[in-house]
Order: structure tokens, then C-alpha cells, then sequence
């Protein structure tokens, strides 16, 4: 990409320049959630937190950010309480430039330029970011007071990770995959992060995380750029995860195997 148009996004981004239009570039009452360090959960991708134990949390009106050793390139997560026994978890950054999120009781509020964000479905609310916050499933126990999040949920359109830690996609469920230019993109069951699966123009297939290499956001696929964007600090990278330089990501996005028949495609994720 020449320096032009990565001038172009970070402007569209907010990255290192004014962008007209923002609010004041601080929040008096909303913070970052305090955070908690926990460790990775264990195959079944379940975390459980005893809610009492965390009065920032258990409190209504409380939240927490979730931090998880960093090599394990999980992202920081928001739980929420809004009320009573009811609590929501979503992603801890924020989709415009990538600050940590806070909450002020009713929504997730980013202290940095103020977007909000519905705490159940992850969506805009507030601008100047307009990309959704992921969501996580929870569910929590009133009985033994215990918030279980689960890290691997997936789309339940989507297929899941089988036992040999593979995703199957079949032709006759995805067809964009047998045209050159293709894209499928969704969450396996099991592995808990978006995916994308390209045919590329000669024919061979690439799959890439949606992990972004540097904090983390996750990015999406733009198609007037034809590479995959990445909504944060606007790094850039190729179908095949390759990072365009000059951006904040330096490292290339985590890739999958995939293998082709005459009946779909199969990815490798463990
Ligand atoms: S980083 Fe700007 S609103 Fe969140
Ligand atoms: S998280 Fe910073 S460029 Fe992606």
C-alpha cells in the first residue's frame, strides 16, 4: 500500500491525527475496568470467577477487564453487571483506536472518545467507532455465585472444530468458496475467534486468523482495499495474512492449513 492511503485510513481511523467531528479526548467519570490477571482456561474454554470474590464486579454497576498471559493471544475481555444476576462479557477493546473499555452501569463506554456500545449484542452505539464489540457467552449460577464465560463459543451457523481439530467447509454449504476472489469468514465452535477463508485468484486457498498481531483487535475484511483492515490502528494485511509494512502490526497474521476436494474445503485449527 503507498504511504497515501495508509495516510487516507488513519485519518478515516482517527490514528495520529484530529479527525473533525470527535468529542474531547477524555471522559471525566467513565475509567478503564479494573483489570484481573487469569490464567487460560482448559480445553472446554470455560473461565469461572466467583463473582464475590471481585467486589468490582459483584457490585450492580460493576465491571472487570479479564487479562490473560499475553502469549497467549487471547483478548482482554469486559464483564459486566448491570443488574441483579444478570452480566454480560465482550471484548475489552475498543473497536475505533484501540483504548481499554470502562462502563458506566448501563452500556460499555470507551474513555477515550467516548463510543458506547450495547452490552448484549456489541453494537455502535455511540460513535466515533463504528465497528461492534465482540460478545462472549456466559452464564451465571445465583446458587454458587459463579460467572462461567466460555472463550471457544461459536457461531452456531458456523461449522465447528471436529475432534481432529478441523473446520469443514462443504461447497454446497459455501459456494463463494469455489469461485476465484471467494471469502468465507465466521467463528468455529471450539476455537472461539473469527477465521477467514479466501480463494485466492489462482485458485489455491489461504486461512487466516482474525487475531490482529499488535494489541489484538480483530480485523475485517475490506473489500475496495480487497486485504483485510484492521479497525484499531488501521494495520493492514494481505489475504494470505501478510503484513503490509509501515503499520502498527509487524507481524504477520496466525495462518491455518487448508486442504481442497471436489466437495469443499477443510481447515486446520489446532
Ligand atoms: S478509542 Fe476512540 S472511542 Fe475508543
Ligand atoms: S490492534 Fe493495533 S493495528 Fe490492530
Amino acid at each position: 500500500m503507498s504511504s497515501s492511503r495508509r495516510d487516507f485510513f488513519k485519518k478515516l481511523l482517527g490514528t495520529g491525527v484530529v479527525v473533525a467531528g470527535l468529542p474531547p479526548a477524555c471522559a471525566p467519570n467513565i475509567d478503564p475496568a479494573p483489570v484481573l490477571d487469569v490464567p487460560m482456561p482448559g480445553t472446554d474454554g470455560i473461565v469461572a470467577l466467583v463473582v464475590q470474590r471481585y467486589p468490582d464486579l459483584s457490585r450492580e454497576g460493576g465491571a472487570l477487564t479479564l487479562r490473560f498471559p499475553r502469549e497467549s493471544g487471547q483478548e482482554n475481555l469486559l464483564v459486566v453487571h448491570p443488574t441483579a444476576d444478570t452480566y454480560a462479557v465482550l471484548s475489552a477493546t475498543c473497536t475505533h483506536v484501540g483504548c481499554p473499555m470502562g462502563f458506566d452501569g448501563q452500556e460499555a463506554v470507551c474513555p477515550c472518545h467516548l463510543s458506547k456500545f450495547d452490552i448484549t449484542t456489541g453494537k455502535v452505539t455511540q460513535e466515533p467507532a463504528t465497528v461492534p464489540l465482540k460478545t462472549y457467552v456466559c452464564t451465571y449460577n445465583a446458587g454458587t455465585q459463579v460467572l462461567s464465560i466460555n472463550i471457544l463459543a461459536g457461531d452456531a451457523a458456523f461449522p465447528a472444530v471436529d475432534n481432529d481439530g478441523k473446520v469443514t467447509l462443504t461447497f454446497a454449504q459455501f459456494p463463494d468458496l469455489q469461485n476465484a476472489g471467494g471469502m468465507v469468514s465466521g467463528t468455529p465452535n471450539g476455537y472461539g475467534k473469527r477465521i477467514y477463508v479466501f480463494k485466492l485468484e489462482d485458485g489455491t486457498y489461504s486461512a487466516v486468523d482474525s487475531v490482529c498481531t499488535h494489541q489484538g483487535c480483530e480485523v475485517g475484511f475490506d473489500a475496495g482495499l480487497d486485504e483485510l483492515l484492521c479497525p484499531c490502528h488501521a494495520s493492514i494485511f494481505s489475504k494470505t495474512g501478510v503484513v503490509e509494512p509501515g503499520g502498527a502490526a509487524t507481524v504477520n497474521l496466525k495462518t491455518f492449513t487448508v486442504t481442497a476436494d471436489a466437495t469443499g474445503v477443510v481447515v486446520g485449527i489446532a
